[in-house]
């Protein structure tokens, strides 16, 4: 039987962020829900929250041999390695739960890996309890995310491993 080839189109209503996530979050369901590699996903879901939210960097890190190494991503070159427990993103992972720094230079350790990016949140990947790997999203303002953004990202945390 030939395969079916479609193209993938985000279709994205509402002005504010919660009816943004709430159009975004069930295509990235079916979308992730259609592909059992988590790279491929990560790069996909990656994608799909740059375009819908024009953030200045979206990416996953995945803990490899007791650190989070660099996974797919979009925005600017980015560190390639994270011990646990430094920066944003290994206090994220060494504490189990979000993150949200509304100031980064406020965050004690902070890891800049793009002098522009201003506030953060990390968002853990659990197998269970075990944190398998982290989103991280940063943005060049300044108080960008919130409980909105919580709560919609691990959501979206929670549809990526398996
Ligand atoms: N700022 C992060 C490092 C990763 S980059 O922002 C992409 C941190 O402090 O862990």
């Amino acid at each position: 039987m030939q395969r079916k080839i479609m193209a993938e189109n985000l279709i994205i209503k509402g002005d504010s962020k919660q009816e943004r996530y709430a159009t975004l979050l069930p295509q990235l369901e079916s979308l992730v829900g259609a592909e059992q590699d988590e790279i491929a996903n990560m790069a996909n879901v990656a994608a799909c929250l740059k375009d819908t939210f024009g953030f200045w960097w979206v990416g996953f890190y995945r803990v490899l041999e007791g650190e989070l190494v660099l996974g797919p991503f979009q925005g600017p070159l980015a560190c390639t390695r994270i011990r646990k427990g430094r920066g944003v993103c290994g206090s994220a992972w060494a504490e189990g739960h979000t993150l949200i720094v509304p100031d980064v230079d406020l965050f004690p350790g902070h890891i800049a890996c793009s002098s522009l990016s201003r506030s953060e949140i990390v968002v853990p990947l659990k197998r269970g309890d075990e944190v398998v790997g982290v989103l991280d999203i940063d943005s060049e303002k300044l108080n960008t995310f919130d409980e909105v953004d919580r709560r919609w990202l691990e959501r979206l945390s929670a549809l990526m491993i398996r």
